[in-house]
């Protein structure tokens, strides 16, 4: 499914309507070249997640967590950007295990391409959704809605039912 974004605030409308569908487990893998909008929509996300914190391009910190507001107790956001990696061994000291996946974690992962193998072997919910710059202030975003072997899943359909 495709969805043109021409403003930043309309990418992160897109994130919030997103958000409202997330359940805890759910993985959103996001690729796309420097300055394509990842960021940008993961604020929408948090925004959606009720998170009050700002939601910044980390520089340094590869790996962030908040707690995300009322309406959704004791769950967690969990904010990964993998611009820096470069060796596997980065990826090994994330310790991204604890987070992928697990029922009470919501993850988004920008260049998360660059962990695809692992991502694919983990049976996460995992969503990809690629960010394409069509101009200064226009994007394309492509979400995936078929798995590995072609089908539709239901559980991607009713993250884009809105
Ligand atoms: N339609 C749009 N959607 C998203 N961002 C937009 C849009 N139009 C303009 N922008 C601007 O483009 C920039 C996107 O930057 P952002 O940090 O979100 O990209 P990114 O994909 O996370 O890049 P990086 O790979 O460096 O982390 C922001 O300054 C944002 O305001
Ligand atoms: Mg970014």
């Amino acid at each position: 499914m495709e969805f043109v974004c021409k403003s930043a605030d309309a990418t992160k409308a897109l994130a919030k309507k997103i958000s409202s569908k997330i359940t805890g487990g759910q993985v959103l893998a996001l690729t796309g070249q420097l300055g394509a909008g990842k960021t940008t929509f993961v604020q929408g996300l948090a925004k959606g997640l009720k998170i009050k914190e700002k939601i910044q391009s980390p520089t340094f910190v590869l790996l962030k967590e908040y707690s995300i507001g009322k309406n959704h107790r004791r769950m967690k956001f969990c904010h990964i950007d993998l611009y820096r990696i470069e060796k596997i061994q980065d990826i090994e000291e994330l310790g991204l295990e604890d987070f992928l996946g697990k029922k009470d974690v919501i993850c988004v992962i920008e260049w998360a391409e660059k962990i695809k193998n692992v991502l694919e072997k983990i049976s996460a919910k995992i969503i990809w959704i690629e960010f394409e710059y069509i101009g200064e202030n226009e994007r394309k975003l492509k979400v995936k809605t078929k798995n590995e072997k072609g089908k539709t899943t239901r559980q991607n359909l009713k993250l884009l039912t809105f």
